[in-house]
C-alpha cells in the first residue's frame, strides 16, 4: 500500500514493531482506504476521514494547528500505516495538557502495535512536548480503549454525562490521564 515513490519523513521515535511520523497530505490515499477497511472496528466510537477531501481537512488541521500534534504509526516492518494516535486540544501555560484521540486498523489491531505507539506517544509528549498531561475521554463501553489506556498507565480520574457529542448524541466519557509524575508506560527496547 505505501508508495514507493514517495520519500518518506523520518520517524520521530521508534520501537520494536513501530514507528511514529507525521501526518502528510500525501499519506491520503493509504489513510482513508484503511480507514474505509475500519469501519466495523471503529464504529461506532470513532469516525477518522474516509475520503480525500475529509482526509484533506483533518491533515491540515494536524499540520499546521500547533495546538495539536499527529503521529501515524507505522510498522516497522514495510512501513505501513497501521494506526494514529493524535494529541488535540494543547493547552500551554500552567496546563501543559493535550487530549488524545486514536484509533488502530483493522488490518493491524489486536496485535500489541497501539500498546508500543501510545507508549512512544507518550515519551515524546512528555518530552520533545513538553507536555506534562495527556486525557484520554472514553465512552464506558469501549473496553478495548480502556484496556489500553489502563495498559499504558493513566488512571480514570472521573466520569462525565454527556461530555462530548459523538455519533449523533451528546455521550457520557469516563476521564483517563497520565501525569509526567506517574510511571510512564513500559516500552520496548529503543532502536537508537
Ligand atoms: C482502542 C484501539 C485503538 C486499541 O487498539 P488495539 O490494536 O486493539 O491495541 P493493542 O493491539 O495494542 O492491544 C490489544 C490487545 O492485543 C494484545 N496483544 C496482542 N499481541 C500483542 C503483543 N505482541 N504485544 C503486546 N500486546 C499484544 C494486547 O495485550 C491487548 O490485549 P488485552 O486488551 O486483552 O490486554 C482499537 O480497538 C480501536 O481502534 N478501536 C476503535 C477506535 C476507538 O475506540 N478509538 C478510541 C476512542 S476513545
Amino acid at each position: 500500500m505505501p508508495d514507493a515513490a514517495t520519500p518518506r519523513p523520518p520517524y520521530h521515535a521508534e520501537g520494536p514493531r513501530v514507528a511514529l511520523r507525521p501526518f502528510r497530505y500525501a499519506d491520503a490515499a493509504e489513510f482513508t482506504a484503511r480507514a474505509r477497511e475500519s469501519a466495523d472496528l471503529h464504529r461506532p466510537w470513532l469516525f477518522p476521514p474516509d475520503t480525500p477531501a475529509a482526509y484533506a481537512s483533518y491533515a491540515r488541521a494536524l499540520i499546521e494547528d500547533p495546538a495539536r500534534f499527529g503521529h501515524l504509526v507505522c510498522e516497522r516492518d514495510g512501513g505501513g500505516i497501521a494506526g494514529f494516535v493524535n494529541v488535540n486540544n494543547i493547552v500551554r501555560g500552567s496546563f501543559q495538557c493535550g487530549a488524545l484521540g486514536y484509533g488502530a486498523f483493522a488490518h493491524a489491531a489486536g496485535r500489541g502495535l497501539m500498546s508500543e505507539a501510545l507508549a512512544l506517544v507518550v515519551r515524546h509528549a512528555f518530552g520533545p512536548l513538553a507536555l506534562h498531561r495527556l486525557e484520554a475521554n472514553i465512552q464506558p463501553g469501549n473496553g478495548a480503549s480502556l484496556a489500553l489506556v489502563r495498559r499504558a498507565g493513566f488512571r480514570r480520574e472521573g466520569y462525565s454525562p454527556a461530555m462530548l457529542h459523538v455519533d449523533g448524541a451528546w455521550r457520557d466519557h469516563e476521564r483517563w490521564a497520565i501525569t509526567a509524575e506517574m510511571p510512564l508506560p513500559p516500552a520496548g527496547d529503543p532502536v537508537r
